[in-house]
């Protein structure tokens, strides 16, 4: 069969090649899916014999609007609406209950039916002409990594399909998140482009599937069936190595000969100068690593390494996606880079007990790096972050290059655009400092304690964030004791800050001061960073990594 090449002015014809049963590759905003009309059952059948998928393996329906659910669904609940209008289109696939005119090929045989209304807009207005469900999986050959171009999909697919509509590279770069919604609570069942954060503020609790975090077991069923089978996997056996990027890249370094192949961070790529390496993009951009993962991934299927190391972000937000493919690709063999770690993030407002609590941490061995005075260090002595500040502040040098606080705090307090460009400039140079501390220190506990933890990224470098808080009145007396000031000047110091409420809602954790005294809650922290800690650790030990 030829394949032939459409481009974006051809959606009528793509449109036409679904009409007629025929087989399309068509760009999404995920990646590159497999296209053929749903309603078509010899025309899925097709897509089975492409891809050689597992025939008990489900196929996902695209739709242009949720408008189209009741068409294919029953019993859809109101949450799918809920997440329709926030997500929707989008990558989000939807389990609903399936009507009887779903033909038994889609669903394989479930009663249940995959719904997603994708963003790309030639692959909206290719369904709209087409004017029929778009059943689609990823346009790639069954247990190879999903394609993200046109040109991936070729690899795979020249000669086996009518035509592929070329769109670029897909924008996300891992597939759908998919949530099930036939069942409470809502079942994450694959992580994708919509963070489970993000379906969390929807929907509240969502339990994660077990086969997104681990290999199932020779009985066990993963409620997509598609995650069931080994898949993204180059030809090199796969090790991925989790924890801090430092950790992880010591780590590789390690294990590395010259035939591995790596797949890193930017930040580490000078690393391994002997060796093939894939970089993911830097540390701090997950959404350039979810672009890229599944390029790295399959381009060292055509090379000769015989190992490969991947370093893999943490689970939060895309992370969660992203570490799913890597680990999926490595069939779960993870290793945990110094799993006897543990680094605790620390915020709150002023009052509610930051200072005990830093105390505990110390005396059970906890290291503290303090981000207001490393900042304050960093202003006399690390010259990009003053050059920074002197070209966005002008005058706030003088000519002696002594920093004038009074000058630069009397602009960024009486303007709130102001005071978030300096913080983003000090986060751009306070993260990397802390990572490097933590990096040269031979600890196993730390605590970073930071007025701005959540804000510029440091909460990234955390196992877990922890909100310190205390009942206002406690906190307006322990503060007029302890700075000697009025009543009034007090809560003015209280309301300046964040309310308890912000970083109770985004920290992991929360330590609640009401205790009498300093020594009676500095106890009482000890034995809550105890249990804390001893939970990580086992936590890491399994390699969980905190969901
Ligand atoms: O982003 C995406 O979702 C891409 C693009 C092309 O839309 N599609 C995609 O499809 O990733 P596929 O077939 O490669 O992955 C679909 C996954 C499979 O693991 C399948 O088992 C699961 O969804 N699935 C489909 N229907 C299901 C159902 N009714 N219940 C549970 N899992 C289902
Ligand atoms: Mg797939």
């Amino acid at each position: 069969m030829h394949t032939q090449r459409l481009q974006p002015r051809d959606t009528a014809e793509a449109a036409e090649i679904l009409r007629r049963g025929g087989l399309l590759g068509i760009p999404t905003e995920t990646v590159y899916g497999l296209g053929a009309n749903g309603l078509n059952p010899d025309a899925v059948g097709r897509i089975f014999a492409a891809k050689g998928r597992p025939q008990d393996n489900p196929l996902i329906l695209h739709i242009p609007s949720a408008d189209w659910l009741e068409r294919y669904c029953g019993d859809i609940p109101d949450t799918a609406y809920a997440l329709a209008e926030r997500f929707w289109p989008g990558p989000l696939t939807m389990v609903l209950r399936r009507r009887d005119n779903v033909p038994d090929q889609v669903t394989a045989g479930l009663d249940t039916v995959g719904m997603r209304c994708p963003a790309h807009p030639l692959c909206r207005a290719v369904i709209q002409a087409a004017d029929v469900p778009v059943a689609a999986p990823s346009g790639n050959t069954s247990g190879r990594p999903s394609p993200t171009t046109a040109a991936h999909m070729l690899e795979d697919m020249d000669g086996r399909i009518d035509a592929i509509l070329d769109g670029g590279p897909c924008s996300v770069g891992v597939e759908s998140t998919i949530v099930d919604l036939t069942c409470t609570p809502p079942r994450l069942l694959r992580p994708g482009g919509i963070t489970l954060e993000r379906l969390q503020a929807v929907l509240g609790t969502v339990e994660v599937d077990p086969a997104v975090t681990r290999l199932m077991g020779a009985g066990e069923k993963p409620k997509a069936p598609g995650m069931k089978y080994r898949h993204y996997a180059p030809k090199a056996p796969v090790t991925v190595i989790t924890g801090a990027p430092e950790k992880s890249a010591q780590e590789i370094l390690r294990r590395v000969g010259p035939t591995s192949g790596i797949i890193c961070f930017e930040e580490f790529a000078d690393l391994f100068r002997e060796q093939e390496v894939h970089t993911l993009g830097p540390v701090g951009d997950k959404l350039v690593q979810a672009q890229r993962v599944f390029d790295a991934l399959r381009t060292f299927d055509t090379s000769d390494v015989t190992e490969i190391f991947a370093q893999c972000p943490d689970n939060r937000g895309l992370g969660l996606a992203i570490g799913n493919r890597l680990k999926k690709a490595a069939g779960f063999h993870v290793v945990e880079a110094d799993s006897e770690r543990v680094v605790l993030g620390l915020t709150g407002g002023t009052g509610a007990g930051k200072s005990s609590a830093l105390r505990a941490i110390r005396s059970l061995g906890g290291e503290v790096i303090d981000c207001d005075a490393l900042y304050h260090e960093m202003l006399e002595t690390c010259a990009p972050l003053r050059d920074e500040i002197g070209v966005s502040f002008p005058g706030a040098f003088d000519a002696a290059g002594q920093l004038d606080r009074r000058k630069l705090g009397q602009e960024v307090f009486s303007h709130k655009d102001r005071l978030e460009q300096l913080n983003g400039i000090v986060a751009r140079h306070l993260v990397p400092e802390v990572r490097r501390r933590l990096a040269a220190s031979e600890s196993k506990i730390f605590a970073i304690d930071a007025i701005n933890l959540l804000e510029g990224g440091l909460d990234q470098l955390c196992d877990r964030t922890i909100a310190v808080t205390a009942p206002l009145e406690l906190r307006v007396r322990r503060i007029m004791a302890r700075d000697n000031i009025t009543e009034q000047y007090a809560r003015l110091r209280i309301s300046a800050q964040q309310p308890d409420e912000y970083y109770r809602g985004k920290c992991d954790c929360e330590l609640n001061n009401a205790a009498d005294t300093a020594a009676a809650f500095e106890m009482e922290a000890r034995e809550f960073f105890q249990r804390l800690i001893d939970t990580i650790k086992e936590e890491k030990a399994h390699g969980k990594q905190g969901i």
